[in-house]
């Protein structure tokens, strides 16, 4: 499976995907998730990254993929539903839960199944990923303040997508919302 990464990534995004592995075995401590399953969605998570713009429709038409309007119009969105396609077909997972975590890995959504929240945050906090508040967050994960790490993400993610003057994709908001309430109503607890 890591050979043939060569064939969709260039060393550096290697690297990033076997870090994400990396950092997402090392958060299946703080939730029922299969580590095998982390290390593989983890490896695959970005295979779809460096697709051209102009071939995404290629792949859509080839695995029935349906996207959204924001996910038609950037690549920083389609890759990771893309991604999930190309996993399935080109290196032969069936597997639901990892499929689920490669499609959101970027957005995020409510109520996220445990794999998927923690890739969403490997993704983010793995060791080679440097950036304003990284340390903060790894900080806030590793404790296994998991909730409260992809509030905290999403809000690095929104201010950034802010200044760019970006869109912002609906799915991420909702997720926002959830893990914000989610967080409330366990306090009143
Ligand atoms: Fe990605
Ligand atoms: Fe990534």
């Amino acid at each position: 499976m890591i050979e043939k990464l060569n064939d969709y990534l260039p060393e550096k995004r290697k690297r990033h995907s076997l870090n994400v592995a990396k950092s997402a075995m090392r958060l299946c401590e703080f939730r029922a998730c299969d580590r095998k399953k982390a290390e593989i969605a983890g490896i695959l998570h970005d295979t779809a990254k460096y697709i051209k713009f102009a071939d995404v429709g290629k792949y859509c038409k080839k695995y029935g993929i349906e996207l959204d309007d924001l996910e038609k119009e950037s690549t920083a969105l389609s890759h990771s539903i893309v991604g999930a396609y190309i996993a399935k077909y080109e290196f032969g997972i069936d597997d639901e839960e990892i499929l689920g975590a490669i499609r959101y890995h970027t957005t995020g959504r409510p109520n996220m199944t445990a794999l998927e929240e923690i890739i969403f945050l490997a993704d983010l906090i793995e060791e080679a990923r440097d950036y304003p508040g990284v340390e903060e967050l790894r900080k806030m994960a590793y404790s296994g303040e998991i909730d409260r790490a992809i509030v905290k993400s999403i809000d690095n993610t929104i201010t950034l997508l802010l200044r760019k003057k970006s869109t912002i994709h609906t799915r991420t908001v909702d997720a926002r919302n959830y893990y914000i309430r989610k967080i409330k109503s366990m306090e009143k607890e």
